[in-house]
């Protein structure tokens, strides 16, 4: 097995030792509204506040070779010309290391006797991407050298820029200083923003035109300024603006040379647009540029960041007997949390950053991840996400984070949409003890003057699904339920109709037990939530929402169950899906995993029975199946999930997603070592072939292609997606057992013996609770009310 590199845990680091990873490693930079993506090669792009509306630098998605475009730094060297992320001329270095540590990356490449070590990062409440370079001669002999910056602008709307070309080539306008290159182009009509790259010292030459810079037929990895060592001093005036930056150095044997690099985002005031006719107003840039322009700023800068994420990442740590669970729970399962949390499903590598913003349902999931660290933006955003609800209960299914408006661009009218507002909103009080938030006015569909209370808001969450019961009494799944692939209300022939937003056939009655496990374990949730006497519902209303949860129920062990198995859903014309009388799909994961979570039918045997058959029929190497056996044609009746080849995404994917549902299920139900060696399977720091598994080794991916699929084993769409969130809880609330409570900490864990001792810090509201913990076997659990304070607490179960 190749080795790409190893975790550096106490500097809370993944070091990437050679850059040909199996696909391109990526981190993220920024803590506010300024993001950046940036692979081992320096690869990426930024943007400000909205990856498709305010996209800063150019960026090709299915370009080749793989990952082109970035922050790159050439260095020419008598005749070699080389990169420190060995990217895009992939000379050969003599050493390379990438170290993506939290929110920051540093590459270091060294050649013919020169380092050069890149380190970027964006600054707390700053609205760039700091870079410094640090060149040092190591070699014996005095350097001359051209050093290289260069950048490639996105004219701002990240979709129209790889559309419009009749407008967007005749668009493009940039203005020069000695020390910057502006970014301007549609500042002189209704944009009020501008991009620049500056730097602490003047350039000796520089280039904004990219035919000028590259050469009208050359790629990234020649461009012919640099080959020559010159630069043109061009001027874009459109076609494709660019920033290169030239500097001539000279380096003293065991000198360095340092430069500071910002990449900055400026918005000006209407008023304040212009210092002259046609002139930005860089008053704001040269503020920014200012305030980095020493190294001690720069390191200063750089050790807050250092601080603001060990204090985020201080809140829960752990010391087990499992390296490899210490470090997802400790560095990287909570940093990929935050992530998600901030870029919800938009950009990564494997989401353009075009077209899917804010969903309704992930969003909400991912609180769960954030809420013990971040409890404040956890608030703000479930009312920024209830307030693109609508007064029936129905959401958007996604809304766009400039503007927090629901759209319909992937769709609406999901049946399990409106839980994951009760399930946001819960986990948030459960951690914060903040009642207080569902007194919150909200509006519907973001109309002034429509706002109820967010708990309002909450009951037609509740009533939207408890009131419109399919004919088995079941919860109408609508377009399409977690899964977002079965589309049982479809019937779409037309490849040209995306399977999300094609009307659907009227009056469809598909029914998902699915939605059904949710509601019956989100209702629960709920009923006690409006029983706690900072609630005080009116018991009335808090019977009847326990009646429904019992009539679901009732619902689910009459008309859910298979026998050995929950049912998936019933189709358009009432028939099974995902029963033993189906050839394919015989059995479905979401279904085990919340009707087991949600305990139905736990004292007849069915959990148990239902996780014996998950175990058996979907276990396979890297993690559980969603279905089997896969489907091996298209089905129309069956929509989407049926498209994709057997063994990919929702069709018998390992949508890792889903597995901790499972698992916690697993862990209620007291099998310690079937949830363990579940959670083993799809956490990525536990040893996999990465040859294989292509994706980086530190974070969880969406999906691994399952045992039906071509290479069982590879994984796609790491980074954004539910599975984040959800390992986490598994994991600190299930695996570990401390469940935040409305009173207190629950301590009830579910791990196997030999590693049943480790100790907890948890930060828990004003509390610090400092936890010994014993398992001893038996299933037993221990309750500690909140008190503000340190304690120390030796627990023994
Ligand atoms: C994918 C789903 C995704 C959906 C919505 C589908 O093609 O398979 O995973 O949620 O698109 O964009
Ligand atoms: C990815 C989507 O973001 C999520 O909302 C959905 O539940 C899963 N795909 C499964 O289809």
């Amino acid at each position: 097995m190749k080795e790409y590199g190893h975790f550096d845990d106490a500097s809370k680091e993944y070091v990437i030792t050679r850059p040909d990873t199996p696909w391109p490693w990526i981190n993220y930079m920024g803590t506010g509204d300024f993001f950046s993506l940036i692979s081992n090669t320096a690869g990426g792009y930024c943007f400000c506040k909205d990856a498709k509306y305010r996209r800063i630098l150019r960026y090709r998605y299915n370009g080749v070779p793989m990952d082109a475009g970035g922050r790159y730094f050439y260095i020419k060297d008598g005749n070699t010309v080389w990169n420190p992320g060995w990217k895009p001329c992939k000379t050969a270095l003599d050493s390379y290391e990438c170290r993506h540590g939290m929110g920051y990356t540093r590459i270091t490449g060294e050649k013919d006797g020169l380092r050069a070590e890149l380190l970027f990062f964006v600054p707390l409440g700053q609205r760039c991407e700091l870079q410094r370079v640090r060149l040092t001669n190591t070699g014996n002999t005095a350097k001359e050298i051209k050093l290289y910056s260069f950048v490639e602008w996105c004219l701002w709307n990240a979709s129209t820029d790889m559309e419009n070309f009749q407008r967007n080539l005749s668009t493009g306008e940039v203005e020069i200083e000695p020390d910057a290159i502006y970014h301007k182009t549609e500042y002189r009509e209704r944009r009020n923003h501008y991009a620049f790259l500056g730097v602490n010292r003047r350039f000796d030459g520089y280039d904004t035109d990219r035919e000028a810079f590259l050469g009208m037929y050359n790629g990234f990895d020649a461009p012919r300024q640099v080959l020559a060592g010159t630069s043109g001093n061009s001027t874009a005036h459109g076609w494709s603006p660019v920033a290169a930056q030239r500097f001539d150095l000279s380096i003293a044997p065991g000198e360095s040379e340092e430069l500071i690099f910002v990449l900055g985002y400026v918005e000006n005031r209407p008023e304040a647009k212009f210092s002259a006719p046609g002139i930005i107003n860089k008053a704001p840039a040269r503020e920014m540029m200012e305030k980095f322009s020493t190294g001690a700023a720069f390191d200063e800068a750089f050790a807050a960041l250092g601080e603001w994420w060990d204090g985020l990442l201080g809140r829960f740590r752990i010391e087990s007997a499992v390296p490899e669970l210490d470090r997802t729970v400790n560095i990287w399962n909570q940093y990929q949390c935050m992530i998600t949390y901030f870029m919800s499903r938009s950009a990564s590598y494997f989401e353009s950053g075009i077209g899917r913003g804010m969903g309704f349902r992930d969003s909400n999931q991912d609180l769960a991840g954030i809420v013990h660290m971040v409890p404040d933006r956890a608030r703000a955003r479930i009312l920024d996400i209830a307030a693109t609800q609508f007064p029936d209960g129905g959401c958007y299914h996604q809304y766009q984070p400039l503007t927090k408006r629901g759209n319909n661009d992937i769709g609406g009218g999901f049946g399990d949409d409106p839980l994951w507002l009760i399930f946001g909103t819960v986990a948030y009080i459960k951690e914060t003890g903040d009642f207080s938030i569902l007194d919150e006015p909200v509006p519907f569909d973001n109309k002034p003057g429509s706002e109820v209370s967010l708990l309002e808001h909450l009951k037609i969450s509740f009533a939207r699904v408890a009131d419109n019961p399919g004919p088995h009494g079941l919860p109408l799944i609508g377009r399409a339920d977690w899964n977002d692939c079965l589309n049982l209300n479809c019937f779409s022939l037309d490849p040209d109709e995306s399977f999300q937003t094609t009307e659907n056939v009227s009056g469809g009655q598909a029914e998902s037990l699915m939605i059904a496990g949710l509601f019956v374990a989100e209702g629960r949730d709920f009923a006690e939530l409006l029983e706690h006497p900072a609630v005080a519902a009116p018991q009335e209303y808090v019977q009847k929402v326990r009646s429904a949860v019992a009539a679901m129920e009732e619902a689910v062990k009459h008309y859910g169950w298979d026998g050995e198995w929950f049912l998936r859903a019933y189709d358009f014309y009432g028939r099974k899906i995902g029963s033993s009388e189906n050839e394919e799909g015989k059995i479905f994961i979401e279904s085990q995993g919340w009707c087991a979570m949600a305990r139905i039918g736990a004292e007849e045997g069915l959990c148990d029975k239902a996780l014996d058959s998950a175990v058996k029929l979907l276990e396979c190497e890297q993690g559980m199946v969603l279905n089997t056996p896969a489907y091996s044609e298209f089905i129309p009746d069956y929509g989407e999930i049926s498209s994709y080849p057997p063994g990919y995404k929702e069709n018998a994917g390992i949508f890792c997603h889903n597995n901790p549902w499972v698992i916690i299920a697993e862990a209620m139900a007291g099998r310690s070592e079937d949830a363990w060696r579940l959670y083993r399977k799809i956490s990525p720091a536990f040893p996999k072939d990465q040859d294989l598994r292509k994706v980086e080794p530190y974070v969880f991916c969406q999906m691994v292609a399952g045992r039906d699929a071509a290479r069982p084993g590879e994984g796609k769409n790491s980074w954004l997606t539910g599975t984040a969130a959800w390992t986490w809880k598994c994991v600190s609330e299930f695996i570990l057992g401390i469940k935040p409570q409305y009173d207190g900490l629950l301590i009830e864990p579910c791990i196997p013996l030999k590693y049943g001792s480790y100790k907890v810090h948890r930060r828990f509201r004003d509390a610090e609770y400092e936890l010994t913990i014993h398992c001893t076997g038996k299933s037993a659990k221990e309750f500690l009310p909140y008190k503000p304070g340190k304690h120390y607490l030796e627990i023994t179960l």
